[in-house]
């Protein structure tokens, strides 16, 4: 039996001279007189591997010259260190076999280089392109580094649902889901839709953050963390909105602001510490192509500590800068993107955390600070990005909490549960989300977050 190797491990410590088996897509292929010089590449890394097939070859007018970009082949031949520039080693093919063909006139992929945009329009393809594959390992490799992190550090995963009653964001972006017969909906006589008929016997949908559910087993087992998709329906149509992104949320009991703060720092600099050096080769194409000051604008985040401000001192000195901004500048506004792009990209080059927002802009269950007006809300803002991380210390006071969801409109009748929390051992804590996708925009330095997930769902579009 031959041995079945992935093109990354030939490439990283070759067994010269032995006998192998190869499968991949021919990426190009080359043809001199009687020989043809194939790469295939397998998704295992960026680089392809060279193989050499010679007209010897059984089947070379047959298969071999009609190989075109795309085409599924296995290749078994020997291995051999390469004579030649631009390779280490090469595969003497003993035996070519076209596993599928893809008809030149028909695969979208051919060797020149596609737009985005284009690529947007076969998301079912676009995973062969270089850009991609780089895309993805990066993507899992971050996906991995973040459960490393927490479960180093003795956090507890837990899985939260994706079907939920409670729209913990208050920002009525919650997509309903409902087995009801939409042309035949039963209603109250004010014409309000009833739904104490609908399948879960109450209005349901899909989770915008699984924060509120993860609260619940902080106070359990003390340090927890939940990693899936969120859903918002925000007809943001932004290079930086999904409709469908994932999160990752740790919530910590006996942990406040200040320790929030820290270990969402420490966070970002382990996850890209580590991703320079294990996903050099992918950064490198980005770097390349895409962004010019990619790795440069990496090692800002580790290389020291994020300038970390109030939301009052941004406001001070947004107002201070002279700029004439679209939206303009006062306490208790939402700050808008061009707010903050100035402060990362030219007032401290550099990641920034605000913190201490005003309560009105704020949901539910932050915690209200001592001055009433504002609330241990955090803000992690990236260059060129904006809002990578958001966070807060939850307000463990039941009084308060009352209040604000007074505030807030929200029903305490329906938070139950939530309340119970602060009537049985309640302790301070502490939590926050990462937009994973904002996460791998950062660090491939692509322009769209519709290229970092493989099938993107935006306000017209779920291809
Ligand atoms: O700031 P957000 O809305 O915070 C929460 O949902 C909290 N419950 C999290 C928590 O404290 N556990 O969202 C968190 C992060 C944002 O900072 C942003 O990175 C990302 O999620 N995000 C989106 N990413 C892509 N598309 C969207 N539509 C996003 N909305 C938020
Ligand atoms: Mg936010």
């Amino acid at each position: 039996m031959f041995i079945h190797q992935r093109i990354t491990k030939i490439l990283h410590g070759p067994d010269l001279n032995t006998i192998i088996s190869v499968y991949g897509w021919v990426k190009t292929k080359r043809e001199s007189k009687n020989i043809s010089f194939l790469e295939i590449t397998d998704g295992s890394c960026l680089q392809g591997l060279q193989i050499i097939a010679e007209h010897s070859l059984k089947n070379y007018e047959q298969d071999v010259q009609k190989l075109t970009t795309g085409v599924s082949l296995r290749v078994t031949g020997l291995l051999q260190k390469s004579p030649a520039k631009g390779q280490d080693v090469e595969l003497i093919a003993q035996e070519v076999e076209v596993l599928g063909w893809a008809d030149p006139s028909e695969y979208p992929l051919q060797k020149k280089k596609q737009s985005f945009d284009f690529l947007r329009s076969i998301p079912h393809l676009r995973g062969r392109t270089n850009s991609f594959g780089c895309m993805m390992r990066i993507r899992n490799r971050l996906s991995t580094l973040i459960h490393l992190f927490f479960q180093e550090r003795g956090f507890i995963q837990l899985h939260t649902p994706i079907i939920t009653t409670s729209d913990c964001e208050g920002a009525g972006e919650m997509f309903t889901i409902t087995s009801l017969d939409l042309d035949n909906l039963p209603r109250h006589e004010d014409n309000r839709v009833n739904y104490s008929e609908d399948f879960f016997g109450r209005q349901a949908g899909l989770t915008v953050s699984g924060q509120l559910e993860a609260e619940t087993y902080a106070q359990a087992l003390g340090q927890v963390y939940t990693f899936g998709p969120t859903f918002r329906a925000e007809n943001s149509n932004t290079s930086r909105h999904l409709a469908e992104f994932w999160m990752m949320e740790p919530e910590m009991s006996f942990c406040d602001l200040q320790g929030d703060m820290d270990i969402a720092e420490e966070m970002l600099q382990f996850l890209l510490t580590d991703i320079m050096e294990t996903c050099s080769d992918d950064l490198a194409l980005f770097a390349r192509f895409i962004d010019k000051n990619l790795l440069t604008k990496l090692q800002s985040i580790i290389r020291a500590p994020f300038t970390r401000l109030t939301y009052t001192e941004a406001i001070a000195i947004l107002q201070k800068s002279g700029r004439d901004f679209e939206f303009p500048v006062s306490w208790g506004i939402d700050l808008q993107a061009e707010h903050e792009k100035y402060l990362t990209d030219e007032i401290y080059r550099g990641p920034v955390i605000l913190r201490d927002y005003p309560k009105g802009i704020k949901p539910f269950y932050m915690r209200v600070n001592d001055d009433g007006q504002t609330v241990a809300a955090m803000d992690i803002l990236f260059p060129g990005l904006g809002e990578i991380i958001g966070g807060s210390q939850r307000e463990e006071r039941l009084d308060p909490l009352l209040d604000r969801m007074a505030e807030c409109k929200v029903n305490p009748d329906d938070y139950q549960w939530y309340l119970d929390l602060r009537r049985f051992g309640t302790v301070p804590h502490a939590g926050f989300g990462l937009g994973f996708e904002r996460l791998v925009l950062f660090t491939t330095g692509l322009g769209n977050i519709r290229d970092v997930i493989p099938f993107p769902r935006t306000p017209g579009s779920a291809l």
